[in-house]
């Protein structure tokens, strides 16, 4: 997976998109990108991410990229990030259901994510990646 084969056509299929990078001074040291995409877009030669029918409504939210510079993690950045993502995906007052898709292995990024509120669903292709989700209604503590 690369800027083209992943980044591109991510962004063409959603509908919203959304990148928030943090600096410090000019550098970046990190950033997260959202989207809101047709649930379809889940559903793809690739794989099926979600059973789509356990979905309300035609589109999703999803926490797509996250990355913050080993030298800047456990200062409360991705935190940050992470709520002004929330709060973006929010606003879309027709999305129910938000999702976060996480390699095999990354136990540290599934425990972030579990402490702000998402939980395990189910492993797809062979257990490579964990669906992690949230509804709107579980997220409450964003609005
Ligand atoms: C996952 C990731 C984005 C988290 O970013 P981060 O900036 O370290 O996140 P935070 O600092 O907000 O929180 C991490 C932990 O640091 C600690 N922490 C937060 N603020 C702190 C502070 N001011 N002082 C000390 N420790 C602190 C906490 O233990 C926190 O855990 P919590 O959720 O219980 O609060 C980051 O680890 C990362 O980029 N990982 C590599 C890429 C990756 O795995 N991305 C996810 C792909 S799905």
């Amino acid at each position: 997976m690369n800027f083209d084969t992943r980044m591109v056509p991510s962004v063409q299929k959603a509908l919203h998109n959304h990148i928030i990078v943090a600096k410090h001074d000019d550098n970046i040291v990190g950033y997260v990108y959202s989207n809101i995409s047709p649930k379809e877009a889940y559903d793809n030669e690739f794989a099926t991410f979600f059973d789509l029918s356990t979905v309300n409504g035609k589109n999703v939210g999803c926490l797509s990229q996250f990355y913050i510079k080993e030298a800047y993690r456990q200062y409360g950045i991705g935190s940050t990030l992470f709520d002004r993502s929330m709060e973006w995906l929010k606003q879309f007052e027709d999305i129910h259901d938000y999702f976060i898709f996480v390699s095999n292995g990354n136990h540290n990024a599934l425990e972030f994510y579990k402490r702000k509120g998402f939980t395990v669903s189910h492993e797809i292709l062979d257990g490579f990646i964990t669906v992690l989700r949230s509804s709107r209604r579980e997220n409450q503590r964003y609005e």
